[in-house]
């Protein structure tokens, strides 16, 4: 990547300039020589693909001025000076000054070299990162982040788009880290109501009595404890959106109290009368089929058919594989300009792991993924450019053992480590499933 940058030199001195430009092209750099500081500063524009060193001593504008003016034009350009013998005080000045680095006269030309490549070094990380968002920012314009090019994906924009307006509630469905709450965020964001709040309510985590609170809110002095007025979610949600995550969890008597809110839309803080209308838009998620629920006697049906208005089903990740280049690139694009790393390129094997793999945690452990990419971990099995990967391709027993490995593990996963479980899952015996872990070095 480097010998795509330039390195520009200013030096009054004639064979001077000639020495420093060929040291610099010998290490496969290309360099440009200038006699004055003016005449290279017509050379440099904001994200300059390269670096400059600078006598300090010119006629005309000196080195000094000179850095200030290139910072001018791009804070982040490296400027390396070149001092006379002696100079240290002025060199010392003008790393105060936001030089990069400075070299002290008489030089040999690997001294030169090996600060020139450090600088190009770091010009090429900054010019990477500046790029990495401006295609970010593309993206996200574009795609309003619900990415996928999959006809799923592409059927669950159209929807979105289509009924993000219209007043009805929404059930979404599918399993952990399909992107669930993404899609309530783009339906409330793409509607009349984006204005308003978008409240989220895990239905697990409620139970009857801190339900009355959570939701309708109270007044000062409503019950022992309750010191201030409380603001519940439903109001809070008024004007926007109400999202009930985890609708599945929703205990029975829960599902009660919320049922007659569905229908009145009318809320009274508790300790108070006064009757406030609420006007919000529900979004529900569930993880499972309700009917299932409904079935079991576990979900009311009235509940189910009041919010089972129109709903939208986010497939898993192992059924659109198609989105997984895609998504990867983006979560990397992310997670590289986040944390300032540049981003990492993909082999062609890894990408047909990647491909091949089944993501049990979906679009969200393919996020950690990317993030592990660009930062380095290498994550079992999946990113790590072990011995394997440098040979030509996976043989057939390869693949298998992979896919093998990965549906033992994610079943142990799911079972919690239960050895009778995941054989009956997986319809072997204890003593082969035993086996196979040994084989795979799992654990259970
Ligand atoms: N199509 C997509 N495009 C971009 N990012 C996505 C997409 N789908 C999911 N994500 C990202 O993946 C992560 C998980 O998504 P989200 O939290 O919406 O999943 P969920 O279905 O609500 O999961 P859970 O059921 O576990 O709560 C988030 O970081 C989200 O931004
Ligand atoms: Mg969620």
């Amino acid at each position: 990547m480097n010998d795509k940058l330039t390195v520009i030199v200013i030096e009054d001195d004639p064979p001077m300039r000639l020495g420093c430009v060929q040291a610099i092209q010998l290490a496969g750099f290309n360099a440009l020589g200038f006699g004055t500081a003016e005449e290279a500063l017509k050379a440099i524009s904001p994200g300059f693909a390269g670096v400059v060193v600078t006598d300090l001593k010119l006629p005309g504008m000196d080195g000094m001025n000179f850095v200030e003016r290139c910072h001018d034009i791009d804070p982040d350009l490296p400027v390396i000076i070149i001092t006379g013998h002696g100079d240290i005080a002025v060199a010392v000045e003008a790393m105060r000054n936001g030089a990069y680095d400075f070299i002290t006269k008489p030089f040999r030309p690997e001294g030169l070299v090996d600060v020139v490549r450090r600088a190009t070094e770091k010009r090429s990380l900054t010019l990477e990162i500046s790029n990495l968002r401006q295609r970010l920012a593309r993206i996200e314009g574009v795609e309003a982040k619900l990415i996928g090019r999959s006809p799923q994906m592409q059927r669950v924009r159209h929807l979105v788009a289509e009924i993000a307006d219209a007043s009805v509630d929404v059930l979404i469905r599918g399993e952990t880290g399909v992107g669930k709450e993404l899609v309530a965020q783009a339906l409330h964001r793409l509607s009349r109501r984006r204005g308003g709040h978008f409240v989220a309510l895990n239905c697990g985590g409620i139970s009857e009595d801190l339900l009355d609170s959570e939701l309708f809110g109270h007044e000062a002095g409503a019950f022992s404890g309750a010191q201030k007025r409380r603001i519940g979610k439903l109001e809070h949600a008024n004007h926007g959106t109400l999202f009930l995550d985890e609708l599945e969890s929703m205990q029975m008597n829960v599902q009660v109290k919320l049922l007659r809110v569905l229908q009145d839309r009318v809320i009274e803080r508790v300790g108070s009368n006064q009757q406030i209308s609420i006007d919000c838009r529900i979004i529900a998620a569930a993880k499972t089929d309700l009917m299932d629920h409904v079935q079991a006697g576990t979900f009311r049906s009235d509940l189910y058919y009041r919010l089972n208005v129109v709903t939208i089903y986010l497939p898993p990740l192992r059924e659109r594989r198609e989105d997984i280049p895609l998504l990867l690139e983006y979560f990397m694009l992310l997670s590289a300009s986040r944390f300032g790393r540049p981003q990492p390129k993909i082999s062609t094997e890894q990408m047909n792991r990647l491909m091949a793999y089944s993501w049990p945690g979906n679009v969200r452990e393919l996020r950690n993924v990317a993030d592990c990419l660009v930062l380095g971990i290498p994550k079992e099995g999946l990113t790590a450019a072990d011995g394997r990967a440098g040979s030509a391709g996976h043989s057939l027993t390869e693949w298998v053992n992979d896919f093998e490995r990965n549906l033992i593990e994610n079943e142990l996963r799911r079972f919690g480590g239960n050895l009778t479980q995941t054989a009956n899952a997986l319809k072997v015996p204890k003593t082969t499933l035993h086996d196979k872990i040994r084989k795979y070095g799992l654990s259970a």
